[in-house]
């Protein structure tokens, strides 16, 4: 089983970064094989609403994006970690998202099979956000869930913090990094029809 970890904050070490290894240290703790990409190191251009993906269903953009749709492709699990910026994801997060676009074409409009073949592949989310806001993952949510249904890839649960803003302040909720651990066992560990 390959697990995928994408990183979308630009903080290294951070918040989300160590949620997003404990994920992954849980998971090889199951056997899995664990990938980590760290969006910000990678150069991943905004869509560009050319539609050229819309003829072909390939991104015409040659830039990191297109390793990332083949590790996209290859996991069976795809854990996406993002802090809450101004009520969302990251940008780096939401450019990934965006150049997504060119598999929405795939699906909705060329009708090519999807990615992963059909396979039964899981998503998670993880977030942390720096005030105690009642909503506040809202927004950051409807965005994970849309990409995972449109990739086929079922919604598996989430882990959101609120009320964490320093750097490793969550490592001070040894609780946080123990539910991160045991998610991420789960989610390697579960067969969807369990
Ligand atoms: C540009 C920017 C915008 C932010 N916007 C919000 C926000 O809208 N709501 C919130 O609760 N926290 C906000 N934060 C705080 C971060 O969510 C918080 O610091 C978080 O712990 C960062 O996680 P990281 O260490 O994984 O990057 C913002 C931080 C930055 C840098």
């Amino acid at each position: 089983m390959k697990v995928l970890g994408i990183a979308g904050s630009p903080r290294r070490g951070g918040n989300t970064d160590l949620l997003l290894a404990e994920v992954m240290k849980g998971a090889t703790s199951r056997g899995a094989e664990v990938k980590t990409i760290i969006l910000n190191d990678l150069k991943i251009a905004p869509c560009q609403h050319c539609d050229a993906c819309l003829e072909t269903g390939r991104c015409k953009v040659e830039d990191d994006m297109q390793m990332v749709y083949r590790e996209l492709e290859d996991a069976d699990r795809i854990v996406l970690a993002s802090p809450i910026q101004f009520m969302g994801i990251t940008a780096q997060m939401k450019a990934m998202i965006d150049r997504c676009q060119a598999l929405w074409a795939r699906k909705y409009l060329l009708k090519i099979a999807p990615l992963g073949n059909g396979r039964e592949r899981k998503g998670f989310f993880i977030s942390v956000a720096g005030r105690k806001i009642a909503n506040v993952f809202e927004p950051a949510l409807v965005m994970i869930k849309t990409v995972f249904r449109i990739l086929d890839i079922t919604y598996a649960g989430e882990l959101l913090f609120l009320g964490v803003d320093e750097k490793r302040a969550i490592a001070k909720q040894p609780d946080a990094l123990r539910q991160a651990f045991l998610a991420g066992q789960e989610l390697v560990g579960k067969s969807l029809s369990q």
